[in-house]
Formats: C-alpha cells, sequence, structure tokens
C-alpha cells in the first residue's frame, strides 16, 4: 500500500514513522562509540529496552524514564523524529533500530558502538504485531490471522522477513560488541537479564539501584507509565481501547492464535529458514 509505506532496499517502511530524509540521516549518521544500539525486529522488545537502557546508562536515575516519552529517551535511529532529537542527546546515548545489519550507516561498522540484539519467539512477535496492526491507522488492515501469517512468512510486512533480520544480526565479527538477549529470557527474570546487560555494558549499579529499575521495567509498571504506554499518541493514530500497545507482555501467547495445522506450516518454513549456521538457537520455543 504505496499510501502508508515506502519501500528501502525492498523493506517496507511506514511513512508516518519514515521520509526519504530520515533515511539520509540515518546513512549518514555518525556513530559514537560509546553509543548503545538495541536492535530489534520489531514488536520483540524495543520499548521495554527503551525503558531499561537509559537509567543503566545513567547511575540508575528514573527521572528520563518517568518524564519523557520513550521515542525522545531511546529514539529510533531510522525515524523521523532522529534527526531533532538524536544530535543533542547526552552520551551515552540509548539508540533503537529495526535496521537489518547490512543497512547500519557506514560509521557504525568502524566504531566500537555496542549492541544488545534483542529476538523474541516469532509466533509471538506476529500475534503482538497483529493486535498491532488493528490498533495503529498507519498500518494496513492485517486481514485475517492466517492471511497475515502468509505475508509474515514472505516478508511483505514491516522490515521485512523474520528470518532475514535475525540472520543479518549473527555476525561473528562483532564479536563482543554484541550481546544477544532473548524476549523470553527477559520475561523469566527479568533480574538476571538486566544484570547481564549492566556487565556487557561495563557499568555497575548499587543493589538497591538495580532493584528500583527492574521494578521500574515489569509489565505493570510500564502499563501506567504515559511516558511508555503510547497514551501520549492521539487516538485516532494508535487506539489503545482497540488494542492496547502494552498488550499482554507475555510468552507463548500465541497458542492462543495459532490452529494445529498453521503451526506446523509455520514451524516447518522457519525452520528451513534458519538451518545451518544459524540453526543452533531454536527460537520457537
Ligand atoms: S515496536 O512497535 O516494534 O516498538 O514494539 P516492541 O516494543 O518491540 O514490542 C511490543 C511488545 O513488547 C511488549 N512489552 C513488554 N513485555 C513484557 N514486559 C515489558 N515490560 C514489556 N514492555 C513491552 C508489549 O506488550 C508488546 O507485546 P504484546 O505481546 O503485544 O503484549
Amino acid at each position: 500500500d504505496s499510501d502508508l509505506y515506502l519501500v528501502y532496499h525492498g523493506l517496507m517502511l511506514p511513512k508516518v514513522a519514515h521520509s526519504e530524509e530520515s533515511l539520509k540521516y540515518l546513512e549518514n549518521f555518525q556513530v559514537k562509540d560509546d553509543d548503545v544500539f538495541a536492535v530489534t525486529y520489531p514488536k520483540s522488545g524495543t520499548t521495554w529496552m527503551q525503558e531499561i537502557l537509559p537509567p543503566l546508562l545513567n547511575g540508575g536515575d528514573l527521572t528520563s524514564v518517568e518524564t519523557v516519552p520513550n521515542w525522545d529517551r531511546a529514539p529510533w535511529l531510522e525515524e523521523t523524529r532522529a534527526p531533532l532529537v538524536l544530535d543533542k542527546l547526552p552520551s551515552p546515548r540509548a539508540i533503537v533500530s529495526h535496521m537489518q545489519y547490512q543497512l547500519m550507516p557506514s560509521s557504525f561498522f568502524k566504531s566500537k558502538a555496542k549492541v544488545i540484539y534483542v529476538t523474541r519467539n516469532p509466533k509471538d512477535v506476529i500475534v503482538s504485531s497483529f493486535h498491532f496492526h488493528q490498533m495503529a491507522s498507519f498500518l494496513e488492515d492485517p486481514g485475517t490471522f492466517e492471511e497475515f501469517t502468509d505475508k509474515f512468512l514472505s516478508g511483505k510486512v514491516l522490515f521485512g522477513k523474520w528470518t532475514d533480520h535475525v540472520k543479518s544480526w549473527r555476525k561473528p565479527e562483532l564479536g563482543d560488541r554484541i550481546m544477544y538477549i532473548t524476549y523470553e529470557e527477559m520475561v523469566q527474570d527479568l533480574h538476571d537479564a538486566l544484570s547481564r546487560i549492566l556487565k556487557f555494558l561495563g557499568r555497575e549499579l548499587s543493589a538497591e539501584a538495580l532493584d528500583r529499575v527492574v521494578d521500574h521495567c515489569t509489565f505493570k509498571n510500564m502499563k501506567t507509565n504515559k511516558m511508555s504506554n503510547y497514551s501520549l499518541v492521539p487516538q485516532d493514530i494508535m487506539d489503545n481501547m482497540k488494542s492496547p500497545f502494552l498488550r499482554k507482555g507475555v510468552a507463548g501467547d500465541w497458542k492462543n492464535h495459532f490452529s494445529p495445522e498453521l503451526d506446523a506450516k509455520f514451524t516447518a518454513v522457519i525452520q528451513e529458514e534458519m538451518k545451518g549456521k544459524h540453526g543452533e538457537q531454536n527460537f520457537l520455543v
């Protein structure tokens, strides 16, 4: 749908958040060595990382997560707000991106900037995305869940194929610049996840400060934080009454949406595409 999306290197991006200019800004962006990127395929934990990273990078201060909307405290590299926000953001900057590896700005590859790559079970990604398409007026009608699954598997969805995205970021050359974590690990033990992220960032917090950040980043508390729950966006753009942006926040909701037949088909396609050197991790938990 060319009214809603623009196509960038074969990927569909929503026009509400991206423009030719913002993509030029992305290409020419000067990455700093102390920048920290959280990279995700959409609906895999982006908003969560926008809540987690700022306090971990600033000594546990929760002021920014309580007073600044998520899109301005940890902006998307490729969105139209980036030029307005990123140049003014104090370092170390937390930046999020849905970009595939090869589409990162050239300065990224020469930098020492760290990356936290978050994956989520693609079955839950598609469920979350399906509901998101129903509440966001800037996205096309997803059709039935089965129809949407076909689009997802063929990559005719935002930011392209899930398997291409995940495989693009499995890059041994990134060495210890990249940390891989899953949404499911974060759901299971948020405290442990944040401790590991903190260590990866080479930072320390007192036990009390870390506990405070963990508590702040729970689903329940983020859901009531208007700086993070998208209630600041007008209802005709995102209708939280139809389906809240912070919807369920669980692992395994796919079981309520997939028929056994659809599950078998989906699993077969994902497993086939993840075969080989990328296949060592089973994402279909
Ligand atoms: S987006 O549009 O790409 O920025 O979306 P993204 O933030 O990546 O993904 C949205 C899903 O993440 C869930 N979420 C959380 N789950 C558990 N705990 C916390 N704190 C949390 N914060 C966000 C959010 O609820 C969406 O998943 P679903 O399954 O739809 O609930």
